[in-house]
């Protein structure tokens, strides 16, 4: 099989799994975990999203991996090399769609976080009550363009990293990104079980009141574990085509998803005991870390320290994943439209911005807009994340899992044999099967369909 030779990917393999967990842990952990688990029944939602997360999302993140890898090419190559003649390709083009849509939503809440930033260190969050956090907020995101700039400014520093390149760009920032974001997260959920009432917060996130998990809820962990570990449409596909061929991709994958795991309990841990030692509804949904955190922020000794750490570990994460989803369409338009990557990068980051402003402005100006009732932003959420995820990740099943040859799919995950991989059989059983057979139902049943 022909190999572009002279194609540059991660240096170290440290560098890969930075970029790996970058792209997994985001928004989707630290922001949106909490409210959807606290709003689907705590630990029962917990409880299944575990259970997605290792017996799904694994085997597809792994199937996602050897196929990036082995073809080495972008998301629409991979496919006309792995699946010449076919209509595969066509899969490719959905992954590109899907990515810049997830991206054109993703910057408004990371242009949201840029804004808490700028409020913390001008400590404009300090001496305020409950009723005038939510003011500050509601104002903010619903000005005529003020979320906009924020926006913009992201999709710039998003668009910057990713003209670097795979090493001076992704790597190079992911690589100390990650650790420091880390540390933040520690400090935070520490910081946060010392508040008098976290015993509540901790009991409502991992106590199962399975009577609160319904069968949207059940889809919302589906959709919120893919969406948290950047599965299901290829986006890791793109990145893995840059891992060095020695490394092992299953425990890459597997480091992958515990440290995503472990950020989102994390989140958890940080977020909710707070909520209720301040006697917030925890139903207060995607708004939570807006108006909660600040709060507690003010009642901690060195208050604005902590506020502005917590916003910039909101920003690293976000930045970490917006630059793999930029890098979907960016690569496609390098290496099949034979753009250079200055070009390729400033295309497709101003047609994203473009498209993303009409979500950030779905909470202003154009909040009238509403599909099936919800306004542009949650629209795309919904279809991105509970949809188009989930279809993604059943087309990955049955492409890795039918397909392939189970032999590509073993020499990749094995290094060419050089590893002795234990539990193929099962992983082949459930890509076949059960992952697919599980998504369908979930879907079908979700859209009302069974
Ligand atoms: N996984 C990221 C998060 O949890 O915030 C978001 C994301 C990145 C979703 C990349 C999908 C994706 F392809």
């Amino acid at each position: 099989m022909h190999h572009s030779n002279h194609r540059i990917g991660f240096k170290s393999k440290f560098g890969a799994i930075a970029a790996l967990a970058g792209s997994a842990v985001g928004l989707g952990n630290i922001w949106k975990f909490p409210y959807v688990a606290s709003t689907n029944g705590g630990g029962a939602f917990l409880l299944v999203y575990l259970f997605f997360t290792f017996a799904i999302g694994l085997p597809v993140m792994l199937a996602e991996f050897s196929i990036g890898r082995r073809a080495q090419q972008n998301i629409l190559g991979t496919f006309r090399l792995l699946a010449p003649g076919t209509k595969w390709f066509l899969f490719g083009f959905l992954s590109i769609i899907t990515a810049s849509l997830i991206l054109s939503f993703y910057g408004t809440v990371s242009g949201w976080t840029l804004e808490y930033i700028w409020l913390s260190m001008t400590d404009s969050l300090h001496g305020q009550s409950a009723e005038d956090f939510q003011t500050i907020f509601s104002s903010f995101i619903s000005h005529p363009y003020k979320a906009v700039l924020w926006h913009i400014a992201f999709m710039v520093i998003t668009g910057a990293i990713i003209m670097g390149g795979v090493q001076k760009g992704i790597e190079r920032y992911s690589k100390w990104m990650m650790p420091i974001l880390f540390i933040i997260i520690i400090a935070l959920s520490i910081n946060s079980l010392t508040l008098n009432e976290s015993s509540k917060g901790l009991k409502f996130l991992f106590f199962p009141k399975f009577s609160e998990l319904t069968g949207q809820g059940i889809l919302a962990a589906l959709g919120q574990s893919f969406f948290s570990l950047s599965i299901g449409m290829g986006i890791l596909l793109t990145y893995a085509s840059y891992i060095p061929k020695n490394n092992n991709l299953t425990h890459i994958s597997l480091q992958v998803i515990i440290a995503d795991t472990l950020v989102a309990i994390l989140a958890g841990v940080a977020i909710l005991p707070a909520v209720f030692s301040f006697h917030i509804d925890p139903q207060a949904g995607p708004s939570l870390v807006f108006l909660t955190l600040p709060q507690i922020f003010q009642e901690l000794p060195a208050g604005q320290l902590w506020a502005v750490l917590f916003f910039i570990l909101l920003t690293f994460a976000a930045l970490t994943s917006a630059i793999s989803l930029l890098e979907v369409p960016v690569s496609y338009l390098i290496e099949e439209k034979k753009l250079k990557r200055p070009w390729a990068t400033l295309i497709a980051t101003l047609l994203i911005t473009f498209i993303g402003c009409f979500n950030t402005l779905s909470f202003g100006p154009l909040r009238d807009a509403q599909i099936f009732g919800m306004n542009l932003f949650d629209a795309c959420d919904y279809l991105c994340s509970n949809i188009l995820l989930p279809f993604g990740g059943v087309l990955v099943c049955i492409f890795a899992g039918w397909y392939l040859q189970k032999s590509t799919l073993y020499q990749e995950i094995s290094n060419q044999e050089s590893l002795k991989i234990r539990f193929f059989k099962l992983y082949v059983f459930i890509l076949k099967y059960i992952a697919p057979v599980c998504i369908l139902l979930i879907l079908f049943h979700a859209l009302g369909l069974i």
